[in-house]
């Protein structure tokens, strides 16, 4: 079966890849590399590599061949979102409704990664309605709408994944985690947006990849929908509490004023049965990878959303 990972270069993208190869399958992976994509993410792994954006027509004849797409190419960070939004319409809208097109002319089944973060606040299941509140989140969730239409009406063969937050190795560090990885091992405080009570269900990203490739074999292509919550809900708080147990170091806070329209929590549930690693352990794991591989993260730190408390200002 012939497999392109569109976003493979990317944290969970590249992550999927590697899963992919424990299993003995060498994917195609299509990428942009914007400034979070990496082909240092793809190192030692096996993969056909293509430059191309879901925005162009090109991914047209680049998919011609294949028997399944998994779609993680995105734009992806909330803080970007409400800073300059018009990348996340033209790349998680505009360029997933390209990729169905290509579904539709080819016939191959579309696997649709999306987020938690559409359903907003309110907790639910697979078939709770859409309530997004950020400028990403309200891109993910239209996705998610034409991904839907395109089943109802072309009979596009096509699913719905929706994780929640994933943290580990190869996480751009503007996101949380790597943050406050990072700016403790700078010596620099870590802001945290608002009363830093908000709350967020964790999933070791390794255990997302697996869990993707696991449901792959039994999706039904129909339009279904399947959550992939982590199950280790934990406050902004608490988890700079243990990833300073974790790390042995103080973590030094510093309370800043809240992202706008910041949801308070997420909270889904699923009705696919899985393990997921104890979050101490994953963050355990993902400290040591960021103290191991400073290469890495070394000459991305002047980046504006690393670097500044309040970077969506
Ligand atoms: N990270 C999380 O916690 C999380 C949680 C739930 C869902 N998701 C979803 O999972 C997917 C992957 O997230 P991630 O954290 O790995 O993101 P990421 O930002 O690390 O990677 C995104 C990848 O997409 C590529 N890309 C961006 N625009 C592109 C374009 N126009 N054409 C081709 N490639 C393009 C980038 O180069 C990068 O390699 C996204 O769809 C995201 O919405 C992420």
């Amino acid at each position: 079966m012939r497999i392109a990972v569109l976003g493979g270069a990317g944290f969970i993208g590249s992550a999927f890849v590697r899963e992919l190869n424990k299993r003995g399958i060498r994917p195609l992976v299509v990428d942009l590399l914007t400034y979070a994509g990496r082909l240092e993410n793809l190192k030692d792994t096996d993969h056909e590599f293509v430059k191309a954006d879901v925005r162009d027509q090109s991914i047209h004849e680049i998919l011609k061949q294949a028997d399944l797409v998994v779609n993680f190419a995105a734009e992806t960070h909330v803080d970007r979102s409400i800073y300059k939004p018009q990348d996340f319409v033209t790349t998680n809208v505009l360029g997933t409704i390209n990729v169905l097109e290509a579904a539709r002319r080819f016939g191959f089944e579309y696997a649709h990664i999306s987020t938690d973060e559409v359903y907003g606040e309110e907790c639910g299941n697979e078939d709770s309605p859409l309530n997004p509140s950020s400028p990403y989140s309200a891109s993910k969730a239209s996705a998610d709408l034409f991904v839907k239409a395109y089943v109802r009406t072309y009979n596009v063969k096509a699913i719905i994944i929706r994780p929640s937050n994933n943290y580990g190795p190869r996480q751009f560090p503007e996101k949380f985690i790597p943050k406050i990885i990072i700016r403790t091992l700078l010596g620099l405080h870590v802001p945290i947006y608002g009363d830093g009570r908000q709350e967020r269900d964790w999933i070791f990203v390794e255990d997302t990849a697996r869990i993707i490739a696991d449901l792959l074999e039994r999706a039904e292509w129909k339009g279904e929908v399947y959550n992939i919550p982590g199950k280790q809900t934990v406050s902004n708080l608490e988890l700079v509490k243990l990833l300073s147990e974790v790390m042995g170091k103080e973590i030094k806070i510093k309370f800043v004023s809240d992202r706008p329209g910041h949801d308070r929590r997420y909270c889904m549930s699923t009705r696919l049965s899985y393990e997921t690693t104890p979050l101490k352990e994953g963050l355990r794991k993902t400290y040591e990878w960021y103290l191991e591989n400073e290469w890495w993260w070394r000459p991305l730190i002047a980046d504006k959303f690393f670097k500044e408390d309040e970077p969506w200002k």
